[in-house]
């Protein structure tokens, strides 16, 4: 069982950017591979591990520490970790990657990239649209910052590509970095 080597698969990107749509999908295919893969989405770890932290810069900083502290216990243990967390401060997630590859284990960060113009229209869950009219105080790429990835290994472009392209971009990837294997379908 489960004689791979784990990862972490780190989303980074703008709420509604799409880490969440992608993350998903990548589990259930890894899983029907037959890897072990545990998925730590930012609004499911604010319900449990998070539950109480507000979007302040230093409980922010807390929640993205503590996926990452998790993430790396799985990867290290041979899962495929794989975060979506906005994760917007740079600082944080370079401290997590150096945490990761101190253990030798690999850390992928992907950037889910999409201008906020899209993202506003978009508005799924019509949060932006509240944060616009001032009614959610701190948002993030609104009125609170989100730093982009300087080198991510991966930018995926959301509002240009579909899902389909995006994810294959990312099995690409991993299946060049040996990461996965390439020798049948995932998605
Ligand atoms: S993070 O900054 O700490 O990484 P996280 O990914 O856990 O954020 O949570 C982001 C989600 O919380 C968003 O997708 C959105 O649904 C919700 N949310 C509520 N308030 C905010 C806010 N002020 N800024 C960003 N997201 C918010």
């Amino acid at each position: 069982m489960g004689g791979h080597k784990g990862f972490v698969l780190w989303f980074t990107g703008m709420s509604g950017a799409g880490k969440s749509t992608l993350s998903e999908r990548l589990a259930i295919g890894f899983k029907a591979r037959g890897y072990q893969v545990e998925l730590l989405d930012g609004d499911e770890v604010r319900t449990h591990l998070s539950k109480g932290l507000t979007f302040s810069r230093e409980d922010r900083d807390t929640n993205v520490r503590r996926i990452g502290w998790v993430a790396r216990l799985l990867a290290r243990n041979g899962v495929i970790a794989i975060t979506a967390a906005i994760s917007p401060f740079a600082e944080i997630r370079d401290e997590v990657r150096s945490d990761v590859t101190g253990d030798s284990t690999a850390f992928i960060e992907v950037y889910a990239s999409a201008p906020l113009d899209a993202l506003v229209e978009r508005d799924v869950k019509g949060l932006y649209k509240k944060a616009l009219a001032g009614e959610i105080a701190s948002f993030t790429g609104v009125s609170d910052p989100y730093e982009a990835p300087s080198k991510p290994e991966i930018t995926v472009f959301t509002s240009v590509d579909s899902v389909e392209v995006s994810e294959r971009q990312i099995i690409d990837y991993l299946v060049a970095e040996g990461l996965i294997d390439g020798g049948s379908e995932i998605a």
